[in-house]
């Protein structure tokens, strides 16, 4: 990704139904924190479909870990969604991580309904749901923790 991506990046993020305004404003701050400064531990990679972005990862190491790492956003515009964009997003992502030692990828999301083609999404890739909180995010809205375990 590079500066000139991000107009269309954040439209992404704001078309998507999932996504709450507060969500939106943290997730412009991590792309912000990468396009400013590279090395800060943030990885953002964009897919191109007809020359216009069509989505986008955004990745890191987990702080404190021993080479685990986080899919910290991922989104496909909807109408590019159920072509393959967010698997290849994601391929390319765990190629890097694991090109980076990288051992072991979490991603966490919600359990509310609307986020059920993301689930179903995450263990088409090969994650497996391993641990789940009740209630976290609001009463009746668990975290979910998808991982895929590299080596
Ligand atoms: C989750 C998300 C990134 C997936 O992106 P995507 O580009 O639709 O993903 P893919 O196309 O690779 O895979 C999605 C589905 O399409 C299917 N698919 C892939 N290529 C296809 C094709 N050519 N034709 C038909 N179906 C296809 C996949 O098998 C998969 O099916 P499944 O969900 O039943 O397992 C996208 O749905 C999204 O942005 N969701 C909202 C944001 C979100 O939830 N982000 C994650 C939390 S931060």
């Amino acid at each position: 990704m590079t500066r000139a991506d991000k107009p269309a990046v954040m439209d992404i993020l704001q078309t998507t139904p999932q996504f709450l305004p507060a969500e939106v404003v943290v997730a412009e701050e991590v792309l912000d924190c990468y396009l400013d400064d590279p090395s800060a531990g943030y990885f953002t990679l964009v897919a191109e479909s007809d020359h216009a972005i069509a989505g986008y990862v955004c990745y890191g190491e987990t702080p404190l870990t021993e080479c685990t790492w986080d899919i910290y956003w991922i989104a496909v515009s909807p109408h590019h969604q159920k072509r393959g964009i967010g698997g290849a997003l994601i391929a390319d992502a765990e190629k890097e991580i694991a090109r980076k030692n990288g051992r072991m990828v979490m991603a966490e999301t919600s359990s509310k309904p609307d986020y059920d083609n993301t689930h179903r999404f995450y263990l088409s890739q090969g994650y497996r749901l391993v641990a789940q909180i009740s209630d976290y995010y609001a009463p009746g809205d668990n975290i979910m923790f998808f991982q895929k375990l590299l080596k």
